[in-house]
């Protein structure tokens, strides 16, 4: 928790979101299927980046329950928020993600969660399936996204290499400095929890973004 605590107020910043990482946010925001009213649990949302994608799909109506352990992330949230819903419905939640009940999160007149994402998230976590096991037992019929960093392999032989001396080592040093183990790929969880899942990569398989549905109750 340390490194989200210190550096909260400049993650959006020093990130590396703009060249890198929004690639994957939007690569898996693609594959969502949200509609209006909608209300969606972001897993370890930290400042909320994810925010204005969510926002964008589910209008002012729908709700974003973002949940992470970090106060000064959340607190970083709670600004985005106020700065561009004020009064809307979207809450924040201090909690360890393999602490949460999900069955029991209100969701009052929204109805129920439609989906969750977890982006950049499950690989600091130490045990990614049981939380997403959780997720798929106790939230039927949700889509789950999974968008997460993985070594990159690059493709032809200009790729490969540039991806071998520049971008392998990159990708291990952002993983390193964000306490991401970069070897975790928890996206391979929901292959099992949710056959019928789809997947893309960007950033030459540094990124990997996969949408599944939980079972049905
Ligand atoms: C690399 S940041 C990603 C934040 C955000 N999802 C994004 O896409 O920018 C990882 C976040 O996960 C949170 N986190 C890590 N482990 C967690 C856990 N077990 N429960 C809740 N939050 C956790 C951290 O506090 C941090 O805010």
């Amino acid at each position: 928790m340390q490194k989200y605590t210190a550096s909260a107020r400049f993650y959006d910043l020093i990130s590396a979101e703009w060249p890198v990482y929004r690639r994957g946010r939007a690569a898996g925001m693609a594959l969502l299927d949200l509609t209006v009213g909608d209300t969606v649990v972001d897993l370890g949302c930290g400042t909320g980046l994810n925010f204005p994608w969510l926002w964008r799909q589910i209008g002012p109506s729908g709700r974003v329950i973002g949940i992470d352990r970090s106060p000064d992330m959340l607190a970083q949230a709670a600004r985005r928020i106020a700065r561009h819903r004020p009064g809307s419905a979207d809450q924040l939640i201090r909690s360890d993600c393999a602490d949460v009940d999900f069955a029991a999160i209100d969701t009052g007149e929204h109805g129920p969660v439609r989906a969750v994402v977890a982006t950049y998230a499950l690989s600091l976590m130490p045990d990614p399936h049981s939380v997403l096991q959780r997720v798929c037992a106790q939230l039927p019929d949700a889509a789950v996204l999974v968008v997460d960093m993985a070594q990159p392999v690059g493709r032809g032989p200009l790729g490969t290499a540039l991806t071998r001396w520049v971008g392998a080592p990159l990708a291990r040093a952002a993983c390193r400095a964000g306490g991401a183990d970069i070897t975790a790929r928890p996206w391979l969880h929901l292959h099992t929890l949710a056959p019928d899942h789809r997947d893309v990569e960007v950033c030459g398989g540094h990124i990997h973004a996969c949408v599944g549905r939980s079972p049905s109750s």
